[in-house]
């Protein structure tokens, strides 16, 4: 399917944005923490027709025959329902976040295409929503901030999609450049590109996607999020970005069990990530791996996250030579990466779908990423 075959004309622009790895900073967005997040070379394309009338039409390339359609006029979540409230759902957040005045603008016809594979823990969800934010700022003429569109893709994913998500993953889709990794201060927004220099020390990132659903709306995130939010309470501060390593001991008694090893990922996990980066600056990637290892096991041990397929990646990679790797993302299924030579990308790939193969897994799916410029006109 193509925008002209679904509605007859040639679109006017197209703009993409990228999906996104997090390199390291899971579950830190919520907690106003840090992360280290990059744009990747997978995007997704919105193809878009202006209209001269109040319709927002939508369609895409994973949905053939459908056309999804909405008055700019009736803009409001329970009007919205599957995939194409990604894209009514910013139209809404646009005024009702950033307070966009859409009275008097018309409609558009979008299309959809992307190659952000989906369910893989990647932000299939925030390219899509990233592009369109984009071009309806530009296109509606509202002058808006990247900064200001990653507010307002969280709060429709928050509040048109229903998923309690951060904003780390529009951050990453709207802010990423080439080459480099998004140090992002999730309370401040204020952020920093730090050199990754993956080429010029012959290292790739492999993402080895384990074909493992996770569904963030629902489920195991939700339950993290509102363990941060009671540790927090219970530490007496606004979030658990306040809350140093030196700290942990009172946490330790102030809190149970299970309450504890949440707060002590999200603690340690933004020590991590200030750690990368001042790794990253003076010593390079190759001397980044154990805080790549160091992250996933918090995970798999503290926030209880992980899922066997995850750890089995992460163990295989690290068996067979990798610098680093962690699962990454919200967790529960999704992908992991893997810091790798470039030469020992094939045997890492080998060994891994082995590994599967034997436990009775899933083929994964395993590639390359780069990364990437975040969203643009095309
Ligand atoms: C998902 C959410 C993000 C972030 C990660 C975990 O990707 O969308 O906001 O919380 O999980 O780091």
């Amino acid at each position: 399917m193509t925008f002209q075959q679904v509605y007859g004309y040639e679109p006017s622009v197209r703009y993409s944005a990228p999906g996104r790895v997090n390199l390291i900073g899971e579950h830190t967005d919520y907690n106003d923490g840090y992360v280290l997040p990059f744009a990747i070379d997978r995007r997704t394309v919105a193809s878009i027709g202006q209209r001269d009338d109040r319709l927002l039409r939508v369609a895409s390339a994973f949905e053939p025959d459908a056309v999804h359609e909405l008055s700019l006029d009736e803009l409001d979540p329970s009007r919205m329902s599957g995939w194409s409230a990604y894209v009514f759902g910013i139209a809404w957040a646009l005024c009702e976040q950033a307070g966009a005045d859409l009275s008097g603008k018309s409609g558009f016809d979008v299309f959809i295409e992307s190659d952000v594979p989906v369910g893989a823990g990647l932000s299939s969800s925030a390219a899509i929503e990233c592009a369109v934010a984009l071009a309806f700022t530009d296109l509606w003429d509202l002058g808006l901030s990247r900064k200001q569109l990653a507010r307002v893709g969280q709060y429709s994913e928050n509040h048109a999609v229903g998923a309690p998500t951060g904003i780390m993953d529009q951050s990453a889709s709207l802010l990423g450049e080439q080459d480099a990794v998004v140090f992002l201060d999730c309370r401040t927004l204020d952020t920093a590109v730090v050199d990754l220099a993956l080429e010029s020390n012959d290292l790739e990132v492999l993402v080895i996607d384990t074909r493992v659903e996770h569904a963030h709306a629902t489920g195991g995130y939700k339950a993290r999020r509102d363990s941060c939010e009671r540790g927090a309470a219970a530490m007496g501060v606004e979030a658990l970005r306040d809350v140093s390593v030196d700290d942990l001991p009172r946490a330790q008694e102030l809190l149970d069990d299970e309450t504890f090893r949440r707060v002590r990922h999200i603690v340690t996990e933004d020590q991590r990530v200030l750690d990368t980066v001042r790794t990253l600056r003076e010593q390079g990637p190759r001397a980044i791996g154990s805080l790549l290892v160091a992250s996933h096991e918090s995970m798999r041990d503290d926030f209880e996250i992980s899922v066997p397929e995850l750890d089995l990646a992460v163990e295989t990679a690290m068996a067979h030579g990798a610098v680093g790797a962690r699962m990454t993302g919200g967790g529960f299924g999704g992908a992991a990466i893997a810091l790798v030579d470039r030469e020992a990308c094939g045997t890492i790939t080998d060994a891994v779908t082995s590994a599967f193969a034997a436990a009775g897994y899933r083929e994964p799916n395993v590639f390359t990423v780069h990364a990437a410029q975040g969203a643009r006109r095309d």
